[in-house]
């Protein structure tokens, strides 16, 4: 147990500054489409994150993403099968909870497993106007899953560039990560206290 504390501080100390937040883009998991065939690509969003100065946020990284235009909240039993279908319409979706499985008809070598949280926002433009196919998602978690869908103001596709083909990896929501013990002033002593928490929490 003391060596968990001491990796902490070790790490606590590497994060002493925030990262630069206005060279931080974030990346998500995309379904596109090319010559008429969905793509699974990881894209990396044009607008950088910039230092909110919203109340209840200010001074933490904000990305503007896009406007939207509605918003709804799925239920989807453990073990469903969406089938193959098109994205109903250019839009994030983001999984809070439960598991997505998603892959593609016309490629059988790429795939994407989205476990919902931190990291279950993905987007979807997959359209029947771009493919007539689309992809197929399946929910194969042992929980529900809950999706929340966004579609964009106007069918809008936000401005990105592709990082690389199938999924983002982990080394695409490394700058994420960077913030979990950033920006704490006396960072070591807060982690310290963190880590004693975390351990009563685990014995109990
Ligand atoms: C939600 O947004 C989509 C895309 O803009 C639109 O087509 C749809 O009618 C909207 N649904 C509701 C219930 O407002
Ligand atoms: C999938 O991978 C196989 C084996 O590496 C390769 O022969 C095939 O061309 C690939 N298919 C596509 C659509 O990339
Ligand atoms: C997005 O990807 C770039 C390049 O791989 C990486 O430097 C950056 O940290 C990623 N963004 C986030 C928010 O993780
Ligand atoms: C940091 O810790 C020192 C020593 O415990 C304390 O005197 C100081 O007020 C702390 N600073 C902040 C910003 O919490």
């Amino acid at each position: 147990m003391p060596e968990q504390k001491r990796v902490l501080c070790k790490l606590a100390a590497l994060a002493l500054s925030l990262p630069l937040v206005s060279s931080l883009n974030l990346n998500v998991t995309a379904i596109g489409a090319r010559d008429g065939f969905a793509t699974l690509e990881c894209w990396q969003m044009d607008s950088p994150f910039e230092t909110s100065s919203q109340p209840g946020t200010s001074g933490t990284a904000m990305a503007m993403l896009s406007s939207v235009s509605n918003l709804s909240y799925s239920i989807i039993p453990s073990g469903f099968d969406g089938g193959v279908h098109n994205a109903p319409y250019t839009q994030w979706v983001m999984f809070t909870t439960g598991l997505a499985y998603i892959t593609l008809p016309s490629d059988g070598n790429v795939s994407a497993l989205v476990p919902g949280g931190q990291f279950g926002l993905i987007f979807a433009a997959d359209t029947k106007d771009v493919t007539p196919e689309g992809h197929r998602t399946q929910y194969p978690g042992i929980t529900e899953t809950i999706a929340l869908q966004i579609p964009t103001k106007d069918g809008k596709v936000p401005p990105h560039s592709v990082l690389h083909t199938g999924p983002c990896i982990a080394n695409d929501v490394a700058g994420v990560r960077e913030f979990a013990m950033a920006g704490a002033t006396n960072v070591s002593q807060k982690v310290e206290a963190r880590a004693e928490n975390l351990l009563s929490f685990h014995l109990r």
